[in-house]
């Protein structure tokens, strides 16, 4: 093919990549439409991949296939892990992308020292330096997730100055190299003190921030991904890295707001130590607990019914049996409407997948600010394995470490039945005023066991 035809095909297909990915960040913000969205994404980095592969500069094919296939080989186990392990998945993902960017970007450094501009050292220092500490911390965040490392903030004194000299000392190197490019001895030094900001970047920070970090993380990765565009003068790269990039520090944005922290807090606020005194106040105070039967009575009789479902649901993977209740109750005449919390479970839009994939109308998902106007007109607020999205002291403690956090309003509602397996606390590691109301029901158990035997009584041994 003349080179010409070939070169303006290339840029045609990253085009339409570039499109595709914009429509599936669109269709990706509403449940109805994100299974378009991900199939927009998917066709878009399969068109991005190929055009790139049809790029006549490359010189020998060998190496790239070995390449696609260790990847594929690690790429599909990490697939099909549960839906509970996605955080970490996606920070390990996070992790390959940041390698994948900063090992670019070194080997540009090499193949272009020491004739390199100003402005492309700065660029390659950029690029190389976010990569390295989002690859690091993205690593450090999964391993906490994956309870491989200590998931309690780790922190001792001093340890902002520590962290922030290190990152300065990568600066002052980069810094360095932009008027020296030559001082090629200097570059693997920048590398790997980046890497071990990456390190202290993440330690301190508790596993209950880590969804809010891995978020952050993803839009380092995306900007090391648009600086690396430039330095390859890639446009898809460019454009797909400001994506991801400016997504990614979007969600970080929605997720900080809904648990009313700062950034700053996130980041040095070591949150998400467990308080010994939440499993003693637990132990200290009394409870009302009923049986699957008397759940099923006061459903039953109910006129509506709001369901908060939390990580729990998900752990149990309770969300067909949800569905069961849904029907039964509904064909009983009770309006069930769902009410969902943005941080609830793990990661975003966690409630949203599972009951999606249990197939509950989207029409009967309330976000939060629809949601809790709704809860004192209703006659039961069933919370399946929420905790801290529920916990009404972020409202009433100003002492409460989750205080001012946005929550559902569940008890607003006449009766509040609340399943779960014991009192121990859920991830803020704080407990929960809820469970020691006069009008609140415990039912303790396994959330997909619990809701089963309700539907059962409800429906006299039959199923929905
Ligand atoms: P949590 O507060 O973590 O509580 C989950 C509860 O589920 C636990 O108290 C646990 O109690 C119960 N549970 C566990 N396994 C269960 C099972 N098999 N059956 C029944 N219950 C079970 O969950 P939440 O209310 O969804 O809140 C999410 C937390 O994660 C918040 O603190 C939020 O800030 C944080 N967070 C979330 C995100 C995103 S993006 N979702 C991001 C950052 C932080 P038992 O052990 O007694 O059963």
């Amino acid at each position: 093919m003349n080179p010409l035809t070939l070169r303006y095909l290339i840029d045609f297909a990253y085009l339409v990549a570039i499109v595709l990915f914009i429509l599936a960040l669109r269709w990706l913000s509403s449940p109805a439409t994100a299974r378009r969205g991900v199939l927009a994404g998917e066709i878009g980095a399969a068109l991005a991949v190929l055009a790139t592969l049809a790029n006549p500069e490359i010189v020998a094919y060998k190496w790239i296939l070995v390449a696609l296939l260790v990847g594929a080989i690690i790429g599909i186990p990490l697939g099909l892990v549960p839906m509970t392990a996605v955080p970490q998945r996606t920070a390990l993902s996070h992790a390959f992308g940041a390698l994948s960017a900063a090992l670019i970007g070194i080997a540009e450094y090499y193949v272009r020292a020491p004739h390199i501009t100003k402005f492309g050292m700065t660029e390659i220092s950029m690029e190389v330096i976010i990569g390295g500490l989002s690859f690091t911390g993205s690593l450090i965040a999964a391993g906490k997730l994956q309870e491989l490392l200590p998931q309690r903030p780790i922190t001792y004194r001093g340890q902002n100055v520590v962290s922030l000299s290190v990152l300065g000392a990568a600066v002052i190197l980069a810094l360095i190299l932009i008027f020296h490019p030559g001082d090629t001895f200097l570059f693997p030094w920048m590398v790997a003190v980046s890497l071990f900001f990456g390190v202290l970047l993440v330690t301190p920070i508790g596993g209950a921030d880590m969804p809010t970090v891995i978020s952050l993380l993803n839009s380092y990765v995306g900007l090391s991904a648009a600086l690396l565009g430039f330095v390859l003068n890639n446009k898809v790269l460019i454009v797909a890295g400001a994506l991801d990039g400016s997504s990614g520090f979007i969600l970080s944005v929605i997720m900080c707001r809904a648990m009313n922290r700062s950034f700053t807090n996130v980041m040095f606020g070591a949150f998400g130590q467990v308080q010994a005194s939440a499993v003693t106040a637990a132990e200290s105070r009394t409870v009302r607990s009923a049986t699957a039967e008397d759940a099923a009575t006061l459903l039953g009789a109910a006129n509506t019914v709001i369901i908060a479902p939390g990580y729990g649901m998900a752990v149990a993977q309770a969300q067909h049996k949800v569905r069961e209740l849904f029907d039964v109750l509904t064909k009983r005449g009770v309006d069930v409407k769902f009410a969902i919390h943005p941080v609830a479970g793990r990661m975003p839009g966690h409630m949203n997948v599972l009951l999606a994939e249990a197939d509950i109308p989207y029409d009967k998902l309330l976000d939060m600010d629809a949601a809790n106007p709704e809860f004192p007109q209703a006659d039961v607020a069933l919370v399946i394995g929420a905790n801290d999205v529920t916990n009404p002291a972020a409202r009433t403690e100003p002492g409460s470490p989750i205080y001012g956090m946005p929550i559902l309003d569940v008890d607003k509602a006449r009766t509040v039945m609340v399943i779960k397996r014991s009192l121990s606390p859920g991830f803020a590691g704080i407990d929960n005023p809820l469970y020691y109301l006069d009008k609140t029901l415990m039912l303790f158990g396994d959330a997909k066991t619990f809701v089963g035997d309700i539907v059962r009584e409800l429906t006299g041994g039959h199923t929905a």
